[in-house]
């Protein structure tokens, strides 16, 4: 197994489950030292559990709209292990209603997990990465409805294609001093997210998908390692779709 994390710090929001539960595997199985951040305790025991494997983890909890949260997560995880080099900020929340019917309060729910709690993410990790030599990489967990839209997503849309042009615009200002920020775009995948869906609707979602079934988390996980290693150097800015074909029809 390559080890392109060796040496280097990560912070995984939401890395209690799903997505964030598989990048977490993976940066540790490369070699990284792994914060997990996320407002469940289950994160917890995702860190107790790799550490006995052998893994260097530390669980922070945290919630992503709270900026002291935040604020502690970064501190906290520079104060262990010395600097921060990699973030994955994907803490999320679903939600499906139409336009008409979506309470404001819903809307602001997930407008402020979604956007709020990336941005937040996103600051204090610049600011600290803005400190160090060695710069950084940031992937945000976009979706492919930070790219199109769809009946029923409109507050996740809308949140998602904020984080797609945060993305550019902190591209834009951090470029040039080593820090390189990126999305994945991952279409459907098979998480706790998606467990509560009706059978018929899951069906219908997979057929949206060209590669005839949904995404897996790791799936996800190897398309931010790569992001956010090395191997990516010369991208920034960029939104990597990782849909099965979702946006191509
Ligand atoms: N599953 C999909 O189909 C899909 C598709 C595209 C994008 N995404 C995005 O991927 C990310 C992860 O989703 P997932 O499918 O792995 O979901 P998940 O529900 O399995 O995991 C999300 C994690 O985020 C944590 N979380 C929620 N709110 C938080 C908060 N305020 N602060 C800190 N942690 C919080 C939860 O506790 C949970 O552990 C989300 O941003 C989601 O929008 C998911």
């Amino acid at each position: 197994m390559a080890e392109r994390f060796r040496n280097k710090t990560v912070i995984v929001t939401g890395g209690a489950s799903g997505i964030g539960e598989a990048a977490a595997r993976l940066f540790a199985s490369e070699g990284g030292r792994v914060v997990i951040s996320d407002m469940s305790e289950k994160g917890k025991d995702l860190s107790d559990s790799l550490n006995s494997e052998g893994y260097e983890t530390t669980f922070i909890k945290t919630d992503v709209t709270n900026e002291e949260d935040v604020k502690h997560l970064v501190n906290s995880t520079v104060e262990k292990y010395g600097s921060l080099d990699v973030l994955f900020a994907n803490a999320g929340i679903g939600g499906m209603s139409l336009v008409h019917e979506t309470d404001f309060s819903a809307w602001k729910k997930i407008i402020d997990v979604n956007l709020h709690g990336v941005f937040l993410c996103n600051k204090y990790a610049i600011a600290q990465m803005l400190k160090q030599e060695t710069g950084g990489a940031i992937v945000n967990n976009d979706s492919i409805h930070g790219v199109v839209g769809k009946a029923g997503v409109g507050a996740y849309s809308a949140a998602k294609g904020g984080v797609k042009l945060l993305t550019q615009s902190a591209t834009a200002e951090y470029a040039s001093k080593g820090i390189r920020i990126n999305n994945v775009n991952p279409g459907y995948i098979d998480t706790p997210l998606l467990a509560d869906l009706p059978e018929e609707m899951r069906q219908e979602l997979i057929r949206l998908h060209p590669i005839g079934r949904l995404g897996k988390p790791e799936e996800v996980a190897k398309a931010v390692a790569f992001l956010a290693s090395d191997d990516a150097s010369f991208i920034t800015g960029a939104s990597l779709l990782v849909d099965g074909g979702y946006t191509s029809v």
